[in-house]
């Protein structure tokens, strides 16, 4: 179990991982040497939450009267989105290129323009009508989740392909 020094609120649990990809698009942008590390990071972090989130996150948020269907639908196109900018910046042999550059500034519009519709509609409608303890639950069975695909290696140029296509 979870001691009290944990962060489980799942609320403060997607904030985190959201600030961790702000991090590592800086990395990504940064000198060439730690490009290619941080993009694995990346992938395996953006695919394993946005899998955690839709399992066992928004199908829990959606039965609340007051959190709209219509944005946890959205959510899950948005991720879409990003899984195809992603896989788009996987395919770039050359850290060091234009291309690089080009791709990464579209990875990083689509997930900012996600991470900051997420925040404005689904988490605050979480913070509203959730309470902390269902919020803890919910905190744990996302981390569990996303851990398990972090470690299966769902960031994986194949992975990523696969999903896209799907
Ligand atoms: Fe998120
Ligand atoms: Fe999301």
């Amino acid at each position: 179990m979870p001691d009290k020094t944990t962060p489980t609120d799942v609320v403060e649990l997607i904030l985190d991982d959201h600030r961790r990809m702000e991090d590592l698009f800086r990395q990504m942008r940064s000198v060439e040497a730690e490009r290619a590390d941080a993009l694995r990071e990346f992938a395996d972090l953006l695919i394993a939450h946005a899998h955690a989130e839709e399992a066992e996150v928004y199908p829990a948020l959606r039965r609340y009267r007051d959190i709209d269907d219509d944005e946890v639908e959205h959510g899950v196109e948005e991720h879409e989105d990003g899984n195809k900018a992603l896989l788009a910046l996987l395919e770039v042999n050359d850290v060091g290129s234009d291309s690089w550059d080009e791709k990464l500034e579209k990875l990083v519009e689509a997930v900012s323009h996600h991470t900051d519709e997420e925040e404005r509609t689904i988490l605050n409608g979480a913070r509203e009508n959730v309470a902390m303890e269902r919020r803890e639950e919910l905190g744990t069975a996302f981390t569990k989740e996303r851990d398990k695909h972090i470690k299966a290696g769902c960031g994986s140029i194949d992975s990523v392909r696969r999903l896209v296509k799907a």
